[in-house]
């Protein structure tokens, strides 16, 4: 029987959680566009034969281990189906679908494999909805405590509990799993490419270096609501001014450290009237570089400005750090490994997190790039031609084939 193959599979899924507001996906974890995916992948799963298991972190593993062999140095891989807001349609699904095409082009190699292969699919990879990226990555290698993420609240209040249980999920099985993770002898992440490195190089498909250290912090600043019209210049405590010098602060900070990296892309005025003084402004940091140290110093920076601009407005402002991933260099065996699956294959690093850069601290990880020609991510631009898709899927079938026969 012929199964959908990774572009079709994309194609499948290009009408589910398509956000008419934005522009692009909008399929934040627990979500229904996201439980339908999540619906969407164990059908096809299920249809390869592989067999469905969802732990207690509420991520999935299809397996296909044709001759029972167990999980005792099982090779993984997959990606995520969760999106940021108004992101693209392969940022996650890209490296879901060539999984599953990927099993495929073994099957039909006839590949007698010496362990088993798990597809893997990641929840809250984004951390759009709860703040922390690879949110279920985090949980299961033990990286983020349960006790802090039950009572994570998205942006309607509703907590990570809440959440899980309205999408079937029980919220007190989410925590560590070592006994999973470390049967594990690989995972491999294949993921759309998102910068510019395989344009300039004019090929298709990459290996990864490393992932640069990044973090997200939380900026509360709390001011004095009044009316727009009737509150002198000079008597005003308004966090917006405080939020515009974070802002400001951010971006001087950052200039200041080469190929630093800092972005403020998600701001909430409280109460949001036009003619209304805020009371509070939350915003959000994203900040990063290929060395921990230099992110440290970007956040410190900001902080003694916030602290300092606050003081002058009247205001008072905390800064609170959500997540912090440091720099990931993937397992230097395994990359050599997949190298000799693909040979001549260019190496890139990434500026984007990955749940392969979080399970990098417990199971040797890699990833592939495919090309993505417009070099832009997080945006509907983001896009990967079919003939690149598909030499995705062969060297992921590749390397997959080399690591399980070995
Ligand atoms: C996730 O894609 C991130 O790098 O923020
Ligand atoms: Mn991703
Ligand atoms: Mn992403
Ligand atoms: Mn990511």
């Amino acid at each position: 029987m012929a199964f959908a193959d990774a572009n079709e599979l994309l194609c499948q899924i290009e009408r589910i959680g398509v956000d008419a507001e934005r522009g692009g996906y909008s399929r934040p974890v627990f979500s229904e566009p996201e439980m339908e995916l999540r619906r969407w992948f164990m059908r096809h799963a299920e249809r390869r034969g592989l067999e469905l298991e969802t732990d207690g972190n509420g991520i999935i593993w299809a397996w296909w281990d044709p001759a029972g062999l167990g999980r005792d140095g099982a090779i993984a891989t997959g990606s995520h189906l969760d999106s940021v807001p108004g992101g693209g349609n392969f940022d996650g699904p890209l490296g879901v679908a060539s999984a599953l095409a990927a099993v495929d082009v073994l099957v039909g190699r006839g590949v007698k494999p010496a362990r088993a292969l798990a597809v893997a699919v990641f929840p809250e990879e984004e951390g759009s909805r709860f703040g922390i990226a690879c949110l279920g990555s985090r949980l299961a290698t033990g990286v983020s405590d349960p006790a802090t993420v039950h009572g994570l609240t998205d942006a309607r209040g509703i907590t990570y509990d809440e959440a899980a249980r309205g999408a079937g999920f029980d919220p007190s099985l989410i925590g560590p799993d070592p006994e999973r993770l470390a049967a594990l002898g690989a995972f491999v992440e294949l993921h759309v490419e998102q910068g510019r490195g395989l344009i300039d190089l004019d090929r298709p498909v990459a290996l990864a270096g490393g992932i640069i250290a990044h973090g997200r912090w939380h900026v509360r600043i709390d001011g004095r609501g009044d009316h727009a019209g009737a509150t002198r210049m000079a008597d005003r405590q308004d966090p917006v001014v405080v939020a515009a010098r974070v802002i400001e602060s951010l971006r001087e900070q950052t200039l200041a450290i080469d190929e630093a990296r800092g972005t403020v892309g998600r701001v909430q005025v409280t109460p949001g009237g036009t003619n209304v003084i805020a009371s509070a402004v939350d915003l959000w940091l994203d900040v990063r570089h290929r060395g921990d140290a230099e992110v440290r110093t970007i956040v410190a920076g900001v902080t003694a400005a916030a602290v300092a601009a606050a003081e002058a407005e009247g205001c008072t402002v905390t800064v609170t750090e959500q997540s912090f991933s440091p720099t990931v260099d993937f397992d230097a065996e395994l990359r050599d490994a997949m190298a000799s699956a693909l040979p001549g294959a260019p190496v890139l690093d990434t500026g984007a997190g990955h749940d392969a850069g979080v399970l990098s601290e417990v199971v040797p990880s890699g990833m592939l790039f495919v090309r993505n020609p417009s070099g832009a991510s997080h945006t509907p631009a983001e896009h990967a031609e079919p003939a690149d898709v598909a030499a995705g899927v062969v060297a992921l079938a590749d390397v997959l084939e080399h690591l399980l026969t070995r």
